[in-house]
């Protein structure tokens, strides 16, 4: 299968199977916008499989990847498109009257483009992998493996909230740990309590697994709580870590002992890779 990337070449590097780049270069023109062109061993082939991410800048990857499928499909190439990180994700609904449903909306133009498959990863609500009429694929199972290298005494896997429960599950599953999530409980007008709705941690190890880290907000609040009750370790991972500002030193000063995600945003805690999900699909 025939490959090609501009803003997750990291992952390409990572493949094992019978893969052929297609280089695709990128420059700027003065003025910001965007430029791409393909080699021109583009010229000879038939299909293709675009994995391109769309984290920061979130907008010029999103048109690279515009651009890339336009020039591709004018050669009459036909198409499979994975996005490891779906920009937009979370604007999922109208939270608001007027505002946009940018999800949607990106999804819709996606769909719009015919292409042979759509595929995106442990996407934060499959609303949006369904409106482009594609398929969400899943990190869980890599990161239980990852999870079960790092040895954690009589784990419990944790979602931070009851949305993501269905990932903390799967993840347990795997490496047959328990799991639970955090509840919410209000004891009065200002004092909301935060703890796993029915598993005791005390004494044992906890990994939190969401689908996205930004701001680190959610993760370090929850980890906080569980050491406070006496958790022992607490680990920390998603596919998608976008590390916002100090979220790193928000984490540590919480007390996560390992921060780690996928390189669908690759970064430093990039410690598991989606390649092998590629390998098993393509
Ligand atoms: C939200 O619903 C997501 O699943 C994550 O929990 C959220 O994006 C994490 O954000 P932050 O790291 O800023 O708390």
């Amino acid at each position: 299968m025939f490959i090609t990337s501009i803003s997750s070449r990291d992952t390409l590097e990572k493949l094992k199977g019978d893969f052929k780049v297609i280089d695709c270069h990128c420059k700027k023109f003065p003025d910001g916008e965007g430029y791409i062109r393909f080699d021109e061993k583009v010229k000879n082939i038939r299909e293709i499989l675009i994995v391109q991410s769309l984290h920061y800048p979130q907008d010029e990857h999103i048109m690279q990847l515009f651009f890339m499928i336009d020039a591709l499909k004018e050669l009459n190439i036909e198409i499979n498109l994975l996005i490891p990180y779906m920009a937009y994700a979370r604007q999922d609904k109208r939270f608001k009257d007027w505002e946009s449903v940018s999800g949607i909306t990106l999804a819709k133009i996606i769909d719009g483009f015919d292409l042979k498959s759509k595929y995106t990863v442990d996407i934060h609500d499959v609303k949006i992998t369904k409106s482009m009429k594609g398929e969400n694929l899943s990190a869980m199972p890599l990161i239980a493996e990852y999870l079960n290298d790092l040895d954690l005494k009589n784990p419990v896997i944790i979602s931070p909230d009851e949305g993501s429960l269905d990932r903390a599950k799967k993840v347990a599953d795997y490496i047959d740990a328990d799991f639970d999530y955090l509840e919410k409980k209000r004891i009065s007008g200002d004092n909301v309590e935060i703890k796993p709705k029915d598993i005791n941690t005390k004494n044992r190890d906890v990994a939190i697994i969401d689908d996205i880290i930004s701001t680190g907000g959610t993760i370090a609040k929850a980890c906080e709580l569980l050491k406070r009750d006496g958790t022992s370790k607490v680990v920390s991972g998603a596919t998608h870590l976008l590390m916002i500002g100090n979220a790193e030193e928000r984490l540590i000063r919480s007390g996560v002992d390992n921060i780690f995600g996928s390189d669908s945003i690759p970064s430093k805690f990039s410690k598991i890779s989606i390649a092998s999900i590629i390998d098993d699909v393509f």
